[in-house]
């Protein structure tokens, strides 16, 4: 079995850090989230792998090599324009040969692992297997319709009213057989060539489309509040280990990581939160569910529920909250004499300012 990462995409709901950097890379817990996505389909036995991705993303290719690092190894296919699901499997159709498969959208986060998800696909070997999860609002998704047996009945793209709370998960199984159902398919409203329209020409052309239910914790990472949930629930099992320097007036309680490298003085680090190598933080305190990335400086501030990515700066600011800060950002105080924001923001940011 091959494994086929989707990494393309545009990922305009995270903008302005998606100008810059894939979104697959946005890191949670400081790792990000596609390394999560490489360890479970190492661990499900899975060693060649694709990765499609958007032209020009050197920093994906920078960040995972060959694979080695994660015990697998990587090929990399470019897909020119992010025509869909289902036109990603398309312009892989030479990689995957006529072997079965795994698709991993690159920015879903599913805990706990798809090797019993794929062990199940190994022994059963239907035309696809896809995986669900109960949401309370699944317009958002590809929604499944289940018949009395637990076989899928129907398959939507994000339907404005939907038939369940069945919402379809990125990951996916398949044998060669989606290979014909794509070449059926046609371009849905938003122009895009959808998985689901092939998952669905399989369920009428009655081949064998089986589902399972996922119990445990998913989010498909594809906005702040969501990649912030998903921080969160890392940091929430994360241990605690102190790597780097802690002065004798700053205090830790909770489970806090502190990179090599990284220096806390005076400061108070309420965990779970991590600090990565090379940042420093001085006369703050970070309060729970906080990732710092590399090479940082908080100085007379305060963070809580957030991520921060390499080489953002804070200073004298007190309230920092729920916020995604993108890499080399600053985020200072006003001068005394200046009673007003002075701002210079990226194109597509969003800043909301406590009155
Ligand atoms: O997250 C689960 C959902 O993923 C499913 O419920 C939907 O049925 C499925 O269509 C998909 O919906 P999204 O709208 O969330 O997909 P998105 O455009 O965000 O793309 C998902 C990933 O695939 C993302 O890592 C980018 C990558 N991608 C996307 C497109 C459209 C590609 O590599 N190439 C593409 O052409």
């Amino acid at each position: 079995m091959k494994a086929l990462v989707l990494a393309a995409g545009s990922g305009t709901r995270l903008r302005p850090v998606t100008h810059t950097g894939a979104k697959q890379l946005v890191p949670v817990a400081n790792k990000p989230v596609l390394f999560y996505a490489l360890e479970a389909i190492a661990e499900a036995g899975i060693t060649d792998v694709a990765l499609v991705v958007a032209p020009g993303s050197d920093d994906i290719k920078e960040a995972v090599g060959d694979g080695s690092a994660f015990g697998i190894d990587v090929t990399y296919i470019c897909q020119d324009v992010p025509l869909g699901l289902a036109h990603a499997v398309l312009i892989s159709r030479e990689f995957l040969g006529d072997e079965d498969f795994l698709m991993y959208l690159g920015d879903n986060f599913v805990a706990g692992g798809v090797a019993g998800f794929a062990e199940e696909f190994r022994r059963s070997r239907p035309s696809a297997r896809i995986l669900l999860t109960r949401v309370p609002d699944a317009s958002a998704f590809g929604v499944a319709e289940l018949d009395a047996e637990g076989r899928v009945r129907s398959l939507e793209e994000k339907p404005e009213v939907p038939r369940s709370d069945l919402a379809v998960m990125g990951v996916y199984l398949f044998s060669p057989s989606i290979h014909e159902a794509i070449r059926e398919i046609k371009p849905s409203a938003r122009g895009e060539l959808e998985i689901t329209h092939a998952i669905q020409w399989l369920i009428e052309e009655d081949r064998d489309v089986r589902a399972a239910l996922h119990t445990g914790y998913w989010r498909d990472t594809g906005n702040v509040a969501d990649m912030l949930e998903v921080n969160r629930h890392v940091l929430d099992r994360a241990v605690g280990a102190i790597e780097g320097e802690v002065d004798s007036e700053s205090r830790l309680t909770g489970a806090v990581r502190i990179a090599p490298g990284a220096r806390v003085i005076r400061s108070h680090i309420e965990g779970p939160a991590v600090i990565g190598s090379g940042t420093v933080v001085t006369d703050s305190r970070i309060a729970p569910h906080t990732s710092i990335g590399e090479d940082c400086t908080i100085t007379a501030s305060g963070i809580g529920g957030s991520i921060l990515l390499r080489g953002a700066t804070v200073h004298g600011v007190p309230a920092v909250t729920a916020s995604l800060i993108g890499r080399h950002t600053t985020v200072t105080s006003a001068p005394a004499e200046v009673p007003a924001h002075q701002l210079v923001l990226g194109d597509h940011t969003r800043v909301t300012l406590a009155r």
